[in-house]
C-alpha cells in the first residue's frame, strides 16, 4: 500500500484502503471500525462521509488517519481511540481506566424499567415512571452507563453509583456532567455496598457528587428499590483465551470476577438482601456461563419472582428477583 502521507485521498479510498489494512490484519468489525476512526479525524458524521465519497482529505487528517489505523491493527480498542462509546442512545467518555459499555448491557436497563413498572401496577399505580420515591444504586458503575441511563428514564429517582477505582468513577462523573445529569447521580468509592452499611459509610473515600458521607451515615443503611449490577464476571483462568483488545487493554478489575469469575456474585447478593426494600428488586449482568452457578443463590429466600432474560444472541444475559 503506498505511504498515505505522500498522496491525496478521497474519502472513499482513505476508507477502501483503511478496511484492507483492518481486514489483513484480523480485526472483528472491520469496515465499522474504518468507518469511525475516518469519521473521528475528520469530525464529521456517517451520511456526510457516504454523501462525499470524493471529497479529498487533508494531509493531517489523513496522517492521523493511517496512525488510528495502525493502532487499531495493534490491537487498541476502536473506542479508545475515538474516546467514546453510545449506550443507550448517549455518548459516552471511555478511557483504558473503563470498562467499554457492551451493547448487551442495555438489556439491564430495560429489565429494570419493565420490573419496576410492573411493580407500580401490582400497586396499583399509573406504571408510567417517573422514579419519583425511587432511590436507585448501580454497583460497580464504570463508565457510569447504567446510572446515567437510569437517570435519563427516571427523572425523579434517587441515584447512588459505586465503585472500586476511584479513577473510573472521575470518569463515570465527567460523563455525567457532560451527557447533562450533573446533580442527579451520587458516585462513591465503594466495595460493592460497604459504603452503605454503618460502619462503611464512615469510610467512604471520596464523595463525588453532591451528596456528602455525613447524610449516609446519619440515616443508617440505606434501603434501596433497585440494585442493579454489571459486575467483573470473567473468571481469571478464561484470561488468556480473551481477545487481546480486551485483555490487554481494558481493566483487569473491570473484567476478572475471581478465579472461576462468579465469585463476586456471591457476596453482592447478601449484600443486597440487606440493603433493598421489601418487593425491592436486585438485577444483574451475567457472563456467558454464570447462570449455573449464580441462579441457586436467588432461588431461596429472601428472594422470589426469579427471572432469566436471554440477549440477542440467546446467551441468559440478565437474573432478576425481588426481595420477598
Ligand atoms: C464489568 S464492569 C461494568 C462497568 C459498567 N457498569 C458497565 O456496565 O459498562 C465492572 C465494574 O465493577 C467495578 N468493580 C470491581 N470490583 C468491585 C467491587 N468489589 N466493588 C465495587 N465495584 C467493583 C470495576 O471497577 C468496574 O468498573
Amino acid at each position: 500500500m503506498p505511504s498515505p502521507q505522500s498522496q491525496s485521498l478521497d474519502v472513499r479510498t482513505a476508507l477502501k484502503q483503511g478496511i484492507h489494512l483492518l481486514r489483513e490484519a484480523h480485526v472483528p468489525s472491520d469496515t465499522l471500525a474504518a468507518e469511525l476512526l475516518l469519521l473521528h479525524v475528520t469530525r464529521r458524521d456517517r451520511t456526510w462521509l457516504y454523501a462525499h465519497p470524493e471529497e479529498l482529505l487533508d494531509p493531517q487528517s489523513i496522517q492521523s488517519y493511517f496512525s488510528l489505523l495502525h493502532r487499531r491493527a495493534t490491537g487498541e480498542p476502536t473506542q479508545h481511540l475515538t474516546g467514546k462509546q453510545e449506550f443507550w442512545g448517549l455518548d459516552f467518555e471511555v478511557t483504558p481506566d473503563v470498562l467499554i459499555p457492551r451493547p448487551e448491557t442495555e438489556h439491564l436497563i430495560e429489565v429494570a424499567l419493565d420490573r419496576l413498572a410492573v411493580r407500580e401496577l401490582r400497586s396499583g399505580r399509573d406504571p408510567k415512571l417517573t422514579g419519583e420515591d425511587l432511590t436507585i444504586v448501580d454497583i460497580g458503575s464504570g463508565s457510569g452507563c447504567i446510572a446515567i441511563a437510569l437517570a435519563k428514564e427516571l427523572p425523579s429517582a434517587k441515584i447512588y453509583a459505586t465503585d472500586i477505582s476511584s479513577a473510573a468513577l472521575s470518569i463515570a462523573q465527567r460523563n455525567a456532567t457532560r451527557l447533562g445529569f450533573p446533580n442527579r447521580i451520587t458516585f462513591l468509592e465503594s466495595n460493592l455496598l460497604s459504603a452503605f452499611s454503618d460502619v462503611g459509610a464512615r469510610y467512604i473515600v471520596p464523595v463525588l457528587g453532591t451528596h456528602s458521607s455525613s447524610n449516609l451515615s446519619s440515616s443508617g443503611p440505606l434501603v434501596f428499590d433497585l440494585i442493579i449490577s454489571n459486575p467483573p464476571y470473567i473468571g481469571r483462568k478464561e484470561a488468556s483465551t480473551l481477545p487481546t483488545e480486551v485483555r490487554d487493554h481494558e481493566p483487569a478489575s473491570a473484567l476478572f470476577g475471581g478465579e472461576e469469575g462468579y465469585e463476586l456474585y456471591g457476596q453482592l447478593i447478601p449484600q443486597a438482601a440487606l440493603h433493598l426494600k421489601p418487593g425491592g428488586l436486585l438485577v444483574l449482568e451475567l457472563g456467558r456461563d454464570s447462570l449455573p452457578a449464580v441462579r441457586p443463590l436467588l432461588e431461596t429466600p429472601p428472594w422470589a419472582n426469579l427471572h432469566v432474560t436471554n440477549d440477542l444472541a440467546r446467551i441468559p444475559r440478565v437474573l432478576s428477583a425481588e426481595r420477598a
